[in-house]
Protein backbone atom coordinates (compact mmCIF):
# COMPACT_ATOMS: atom_id res chain seq x y z
CA UNK A 1 0.00 0.00 0.00
CA UNK A 2 1.25 3.32 -0.97
CA UNK A 3 0.03 6.55 0.49
CA UNK A 4 0.82 10.20 -1.17
CA UNK A 5 0.29 13.48 -0.84
CA UNK A 6 0.53 16.53 -3.93
CA UNK A 7 1.57 19.19 -2.41
CA UNK A 8 1.18 22.46 -4.09
CA UNK A 9 -0.18 25.90 -5.15
CA UNK A 10 -3.31 25.74 -7.55
CA UNK A 11 -2.28 24.95 -11.17
CA UNK A 12 1.04 23.56 -9.97
CA UNK A 13 -0.51 19.88 -11.71
CA UNK A 14 -1.42 18.25 -8.78
CA UNK A 15 -4.91 17.29 -10.62
CA UNK A 16 -3.07 16.24 -14.02
CA UNK A 17 0.07 14.42 -12.07
CA UNK A 18 -2.24 12.69 -9.46
CA UNK A 19 -4.57 11.02 -12.56
CA UNK A 20 -1.21 9.98 -14.01
CA UNK A 21 0.36 8.33 -10.67
CA UNK A 22 -2.82 6.39 -10.27
CA UNK A 23 -3.26 5.11 -14.00
CA UNK A 24 0.16 3.97 -13.78
CA UNK A 25 0.93 2.37 -10.19
CA UNK A 26 -2.94 1.73 -9.41
CA UNK A 27 -3.49 4.21 -6.93
CA UNK A 28 -6.86 5.96 -6.24
CA UNK A 29 -6.91 9.95 -6.65
CA UNK A 30 -8.61 11.44 -4.14
CA UNK A 31 -9.21 15.22 -4.76
CA UNK A 32 -11.14 17.50 -2.49
CA UNK A 33 -11.54 19.94 -4.78
CA UNK A 34 -13.28 17.14 -7.54
CA UNK A 35 -15.82 15.93 -4.60
CA UNK A 36 -16.62 19.07 -3.28
CA UNK A 37 -17.12 20.29 -7.40
CA UNK A 38 -19.53 16.72 -7.46
CA UNK A 39 -21.64 18.11 -4.23
CA UNK A 40 -22.33 21.48 -5.89
CA UNK A 41 -23.27 20.07 -8.95
CA UNK A 42 -25.71 17.49 -7.09
CA UNK A 43 -27.22 20.15 -5.18
CA UNK A 44 -25.97 18.42 -1.86
CA UNK A 45 -26.55 20.06 1.31
CA UNK A 46 -22.28 19.93 1.59
CA UNK A 47 -22.93 21.04 -2.08
CA UNK A 48 -24.73 24.42 -1.05
CA UNK A 49 -22.28 25.38 1.41
CA UNK A 50 -19.57 24.75 -0.23
CA UNK A 51 -20.19 26.49 -3.34
CA UNK A 52 -20.26 30.28 -2.37
CA UNK A 53 -16.85 29.65 -0.46
CA UNK A 54 -15.16 28.08 -3.58
CA UNK A 55 -16.11 30.65 -5.81
CA UNK A 56 -14.67 33.19 -3.69
CA UNK A 57 -11.16 31.13 -3.38
CA UNK A 58 -11.40 30.27 0.04
CA UNK A 59 -11.26 26.97 2.28
CA UNK A 60 -14.12 24.89 2.68
CA UNK A 61 -14.57 24.45 6.31
CA UNK A 62 -11.76 21.88 7.71
CA UNK A 63 -14.84 19.61 9.31
CA UNK A 64 -16.42 19.14 5.71
CA UNK A 65 -13.26 18.21 4.21
CA UNK A 66 -11.95 15.97 7.20
CA UNK A 67 -14.87 13.82 6.93
CA UNK A 68 -14.95 13.22 3.36
CA UNK A 69 -11.45 11.58 3.00
CA UNK A 70 -11.64 9.78 6.34
CA UNK A 71 -15.38 8.20 4.62
CA UNK A 72 -13.74 7.81 1.35
CA UNK A 73 -10.84 6.39 1.88
CA UNK A 74 -12.96 3.27 3.85
CA UNK A 75 -13.86 2.41 0.12
CA UNK A 76 -12.09 -1.01 -1.07
CA UNK A 77 -10.84 1.23 -3.91
CA UNK A 78 -8.36 2.95 -1.91
CA UNK A 79 -7.08 -0.15 -0.56
CA UNK A 80 -3.90 -0.56 -2.94
CA UNK A 81 -2.75 3.07 -1.86
CA UNK A 82 -4.05 6.73 -2.61
CA UNK A 83 -2.88 10.59 -3.69
CA UNK A 84 -4.31 12.72 -2.24
CA UNK A 85 -4.45 16.02 -4.27
CA UNK A 86 -5.72 19.29 -2.46
CA UNK A 87 -5.74 18.09 0.62
CA UNK A 88 -5.01 18.37 3.52
CA UNK A 89 -4.97 22.09 2.99
CA UNK A 90 -3.58 23.53 6.83
CA UNK A 91 -2.08 22.51 9.24
CA UNK A 92 -5.27 21.23 11.31
CA UNK A 93 -5.95 19.14 8.01
CA UNK A 94 -2.68 17.20 8.05
CA UNK A 95 -2.90 16.57 11.71
CA UNK A 96 -6.39 15.13 11.20
CA UNK A 97 -5.26 13.12 8.31
CA UNK A 98 -2.10 11.99 11.01
CA UNK A 99 -5.20 10.37 12.71
CA UNK A 100 -7.51 9.49 10.33
CA UNK A 101 -4.68 7.31 8.63
CA UNK A 102 -3.44 5.75 12.27
CA UNK A 103 -6.96 4.98 12.72
CA UNK A 104 -7.27 3.16 10.00
CA UNK A 105 -3.69 1.27 10.15
CA UNK A 106 -2.02 3.04 7.19
CA UNK A 107 0.55 5.83 6.97
CA UNK A 108 2.20 8.47 4.69
CA UNK A 109 5.12 7.42 2.37
CA UNK A 110 5.71 10.95 0.76
CA UNK A 111 4.60 14.07 0.37
CA UNK A 112 5.63 15.36 -3.33
CA UNK A 113 5.78 19.03 -3.28
CA UNK A 114 5.45 20.37 -7.10
CA UNK A 115 7.26 24.19 -7.65
CA UNK A 116 5.94 26.27 -9.88
CA UNK A 117 6.82 30.01 -10.34
CA UNK A 118 3.35 32.71 -9.27
CA UNK A 119 3.59 33.86 -13.29
CA UNK A 120 3.08 30.31 -14.50
CA UNK A 121 0.72 29.41 -12.11
CA UNK A 122 -1.66 31.95 -13.42
CA UNK A 123 -1.15 31.34 -17.10
CA UNK A 124 -1.78 27.40 -16.57
CA UNK A 125 -5.00 28.08 -14.73
CA UNK A 126 -6.20 30.85 -17.05
CA UNK A 127 -5.69 28.48 -20.07
CA UNK A 128 -7.24 25.62 -18.46
CA UNK A 129 -10.19 23.54 -19.19
CA UNK A 130 -12.15 20.15 -18.97
CA UNK A 131 -14.38 17.82 -21.44
CA UNK A 132 -18.10 18.41 -19.86
CA UNK A 133 -18.27 15.23 -20.47
CA UNK A 134 -15.82 12.78 -18.75
CA UNK A 135 -13.40 15.42 -17.08
CA UNK A 136 -10.12 14.86 -18.91
CA UNK A 137 -8.12 18.31 -18.47
CA UNK A 138 -6.76 20.41 -20.65
CA UNK A 139 -4.89 23.60 -22.04
CA UNK A 140 -5.13 26.62 -24.33
CA UNK A 141 -1.55 25.93 -24.91
CA UNK A 142 -0.10 23.14 -22.96
CA UNK A 143 -2.06 20.59 -23.62
CA UNK A 144 -4.54 20.70 -26.72
CA UNK A 145 -7.00 18.05 -27.28
CA UNK A 146 -5.16 16.33 -30.73
CA UNK A 147 -8.31 16.88 -32.71
CA UNK A 148 -9.45 20.94 -32.00
CA UNK A 149 -12.58 20.95 -30.02
CA UNK A 150 -12.76 16.61 -29.88
CA UNK A 151 -12.18 15.24 -26.71
CA UNK A 152 -8.81 12.62 -27.26
CA UNK A 153 -10.65 10.43 -24.30
CA UNK A 154 -14.37 9.87 -25.07
CA UNK A 155 -14.96 12.10 -28.36
CA UNK A 156 -17.41 14.38 -26.36
CA UNK A 157 -17.30 17.92 -28.16
CA UNK A 158 -18.39 20.17 -25.16
CA UNK A 159 -15.99 21.55 -22.89
CA UNK A 160 -16.06 23.35 -19.48
CA UNK A 161 -14.21 26.18 -17.02
CA UNK A 162 -14.04 25.81 -13.62
CA UNK A 163 -16.21 29.48 -12.85
CA UNK A 164 -13.40 29.54 -9.84
CA UNK A 165 -10.43 30.33 -12.48
CA UNK A 166 -11.22 34.21 -13.32
CA UNK A 167 -8.11 36.17 -12.69
CA UNK A 168 -9.16 37.82 -9.30
CA UNK A 169 -10.80 34.56 -7.86
CA UNK A 170 -6.74 32.78 -8.49
CA UNK A 171 -4.77 35.91 -7.01
CA UNK A 172 -7.56 35.05 -3.86
CA UNK A 173 -6.23 31.28 -4.04
CA UNK A 174 -2.72 31.90 -4.24
CA UNK A 175 -2.89 34.07 -1.07
CA UNK A 176 -4.81 31.26 0.51
CA UNK A 177 -2.16 28.80 -0.42
CA UNK A 178 0.74 31.30 0.82
CA UNK A 179 -0.83 31.71 4.17
CA UNK A 180 -2.73 28.55 4.70
CA UNK A 181 -0.90 25.47 2.65
CA UNK A 182 2.43 26.18 2.48
CA UNK A 183 3.33 25.93 6.36
CA UNK A 184 2.64 22.12 5.47
CA UNK A 185 6.23 22.19 3.93
CA UNK A 186 7.71 22.96 7.04
CA UNK A 187 5.78 20.55 8.78
CA UNK A 188 6.47 17.69 6.61
CA UNK A 189 10.13 18.19 5.95
CA UNK A 190 10.32 18.21 9.41
CA UNK A 191 8.42 15.02 9.92
CA UNK A 192 11.53 13.41 7.10
CA UNK A 193 8.57 12.57 4.15
CA UNK A 194 8.88 15.83 2.08
CA UNK A 195 10.26 15.33 -1.57
CA UNK A 196 10.93 18.25 -3.96
CA UNK A 197 9.93 18.21 -7.76
CA UNK A 198 10.55 20.73 -9.96
CA UNK A 199 6.99 21.71 -11.14
CA UNK A 200 8.31 23.87 -14.13
CA UNK A 201 9.20 21.02 -16.06
CA UNK A 202 6.51 19.30 -18.90
CA UNK A 203 3.89 17.53 -17.83
CA UNK A 204 5.93 14.09 -19.12
CA UNK A 205 8.88 15.56 -17.36
CA UNK A 206 7.38 15.96 -14.26
CA UNK A 207 5.57 12.51 -14.31
CA UNK A 208 8.87 10.99 -14.75
CA UNK A 209 10.35 12.70 -11.39
CA UNK A 210 7.19 11.69 -9.89
CA UNK A 211 8.02 7.99 -11.19
CA UNK A 212 11.50 8.18 -9.95
CA UNK A 213 10.41 9.21 -6.15
CA UNK A 214 8.26 6.25 -5.98
CA UNK A 215 10.41 3.82 -6.96
CA UNK A 216 13.08 5.03 -4.59
CA UNK A 217 9.70 4.63 -1.75
CA UNK A 218 8.84 1.37 -2.56
P1 LIG B 1 -8.91 22.39 -6.00
O1 LIG B 1 -9.81 21.78 -6.97
O2 LIG B 1 -8.07 21.51 -5.13
O3 LIG B 1 -8.03 23.46 -6.75
P2 LIG B 1 -6.53 23.97 -6.51
O4 LIG B 1 -5.76 23.46 -5.37
O5 LIG B 1 -6.68 25.44 -6.57
O6 LIG B 1 -5.75 23.33 -7.63
P3 LIG B 1 -6.10 23.31 -9.11
O7 LIG B 1 -7.08 22.26 -9.43
O8 LIG B 1 -6.46 24.72 -9.56
O9 LIG B 1 -4.66 23.03 -9.73
P4 LIG B 1 -3.84 21.71 -9.97
O10 LIG B 1 -2.57 21.80 -9.18
O11 LIG B 1 -4.66 20.47 -9.81
O12 LIG B 1 -3.46 21.94 -11.51
P5 LIG B 1 -3.90 21.13 -12.82
O13 LIG B 1 -3.30 19.77 -12.80
O14 LIG B 1 -5.37 21.25 -13.09
O15 LIG B 1 -9.74 23.32 -4.98
C1 LIG B 1 -10.76 24.21 -5.46
C2 LIG B 1 -11.47 24.83 -4.25
O16 LIG B 1 -12.13 23.80 -3.49
C3 LIG B 1 -10.55 25.53 -3.22
O17 LIG B 1 -10.28 26.87 -3.60
C4 LIG B 1 -11.39 25.41 -1.95
O18 LIG B 1 -12.43 26.37 -1.92
C5 LIG B 1 -12.04 24.03 -2.08
N1 LIG B 1 -11.22 22.96 -1.46
C6 LIG B 1 -10.63 21.91 -2.09
N2 LIG B 1 -9.95 21.12 -1.24
C7 LIG B 1 -10.12 21.71 -0.01
C8 LIG B 1 -9.62 21.39 1.28
N3 LIG B 1 -8.83 20.32 1.48
N4 LIG B 1 -9.97 22.21 2.31
C9 LIG B 1 -10.77 23.28 2.12
N5 LIG B 1 -11.25 23.65 0.90
C10 LIG B 1 -10.93 22.86 -0.15
O19 LIG B 1 -3.11 22.00 -13.92
C11 LIG B 1 -3.51 23.30 -14.28
C12 LIG B 1 -3.39 23.48 -15.81
O20 LIG B 1 -2.02 23.46 -16.15
C13 LIG B 1 -4.07 22.39 -16.64
O21 LIG B 1 -4.68 22.98 -17.76
C14 LIG B 1 -2.92 21.46 -17.07
O22 LIG B 1 -3.14 20.88 -18.35
C15 LIG B 1 -1.74 22.43 -17.11
N6 LIG B 1 -0.50 21.79 -16.65
C16 LIG B 1 -0.33 20.93 -15.61
N7 LIG B 1 0.96 20.58 -15.48
C17 LIG B 1 1.65 21.25 -16.45
C18 LIG B 1 3.01 21.31 -16.84
N8 LIG B 1 3.96 20.61 -16.19
N9 LIG B 1 3.33 22.11 -17.90
C19 LIG B 1 2.39 22.81 -18.56
N10 LIG B 1 1.07 22.79 -18.25
C20 LIG B 1 0.70 22.02 -17.21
Amino acid sequence: MTDLILLGPPGAGKGTQAKEIAAKHGLMQLSTGDMLRAAVQAKTEIGRRAKAIMDKGELVPDSVVVKIISDRIDQPDCKAGVIFDGFPRNLPQAEALDEVLKSKGRKLDAVIELKVDDSQLIRRIEGRFTCAKCGEGYHDRFKRPKMRGVCDVCEGTEFARRPDDTAETVTKRLMVYYRETSPLIGYYYCKGNLRRVDGMASIEEVSQAIDAVLAQIK
